[in-house]
């Protein structure tokens, strides 16, 4: 019997269990009416009386281990149990916070806010156009003749022929849409996406994006003009840049200059960004021709005005020395998270 004993005694030591339901099932074996414990206790009495007082002894032992055994790894369930409900129910402010990674703004996107806010400051406001334009509004109000190589189908996305519908081809649809609906003095800026038809390369996109200028007043002359836009050079590039006007033409100013500013870069000494010549063109510009004043209702006899067009990538390239326009249409994030330090005005 004492065997026995010593046997369970060893067994209820090794004991543990998962699971309340198991510690119970373990204390039924051992201590109920029928388990093994009161049995042996029905079999003391068939002990002979010289081992009486050792056995009784070892027998009490066993049943106290036993009921302490199954208290103790009870307890240690139901308090494990508990714990695990309050942290559900309240954060745990020991663990170490989640990281999750903000954003960039897209390069063109910091570009095109920098000089929206340029011209904002000396009271541009911007105006917004739709991206598929009939051919009034991108071509014909804007003095485009007829048979102009810019509506050809080499060079414009039709959506429709006749009435032509295309995908606009430049901002200054949107001059002709604010003329259209408002009186001068007008001074706005559109910034938005256009559409060529152009076989992609590291220069040029088939879609793209340009920043549209447009003033309008009493006696604007083009002094007015070339102040404005060595204002915005300066803003733009640094105060030390100088800006360039070169004869050129468009259908819808008259004159019509091509604008470059002095290269930032070298301090004008000559790079590869422009070419060793000192000077990099960024838009074109000119006094609004007569015609499109006219076309849009305004009296071309009281009222002058001059307009300008840039491209964003163009400006992009230049201020963060990027040489593929591609890389802006990729969404690589290798590319894109560059700019994450760039100031979102
Ligand atoms: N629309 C021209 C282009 O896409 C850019 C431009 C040139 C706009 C001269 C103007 C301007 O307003 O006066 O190439």
């Amino acid at each position: 019997m004492l065997d026995k004993i010593n046997d369970l005694l060893e067994e209820v030591k090794e004991f543990d269990a998962k699971t309340i339901e198991e510690a119970e099932a373990f204390r039924i074996k051992m201590l109920s009416k029928k388990g093994t414990i009161p049995a042996l206790f029905q079999d003391f009495k068939s002990v002979a009386p010289e081992e009486r007082k050792e056995v009784g002894k070892k027998l009490n032992e066993l049943k106290q281990a036993a009921s302490e055994k199954v208290n103790t790894v009870k307890k240690r369930i139901a308090a494990a149990e508990d714990s695990r409900k309050t942290a559900g129910d309240k954060p745990d402010m020991t663990i170490p916070a989640n990281f999750d990674p903000i954003g960039s703004r897209h390069p063109l996107s910091v570009i095109r806010n920098r000089i929206n806010s340029i011209f904002q400051r000396i009271g541009f406001v911007i105006s917004e156009g739709p991206e598929i334009e009939d051919d009034w509004h991108n071509f014909s109000a804007l003095n485009f003749p007829e048979e102009h190589p810019a509506r050809d189908m080499q060079d414009t996305f039709f959506v429709n022929k006749n009435p032509d519908i295309a995908l606009r081809t430049h901002t200054s649809s949107v001059q002709v849409r604010v003329m259209e609906t408002q009186q001068p003095p007008i001074r706005t800026i559109s910034p938005g996406r256009v559409f060529r038809n152009e076989a992609i390369s590291a220069r040029a996109h088939c879609i793209f994006h340009q920043v549209e200028g447009l003033y309008i007043d009493e006696k604007v002359s083009f002094a007015d003009m070339k102040q404005t836009l060595l204002f915005f050079a300066r803003e733009m590039f640094g105060e030390q840049t100088d800006i360039r006007l070169r004869p050129s033409f468009f259908p819808f100013t008259e004159p019509s200059a091509e604008m470059d500013v002095s290269c930032s870069l070298c301090g004008s000494k000559g790079c590869t960004v422009c070419k060793y010549s000192g000077w990099i063109e960024i838009m074109g510009c000119g006094m609004v021709d007569p015609n499109v004043l006219e076309n849009c209702g305004i009296d071309s006899k009281k009222y002058s005005g001059y307009a300008f067009g840039m491209g964003i990538e163009r400006i992009a390239m230049i201020s963060y020395q990027i040489n593929d326009l591609r890389m802006f249409f990729e969404n690589d994030l290798r590319f894109l998270k560059q700019f994450e330090s760039a100031s979102p005005h």
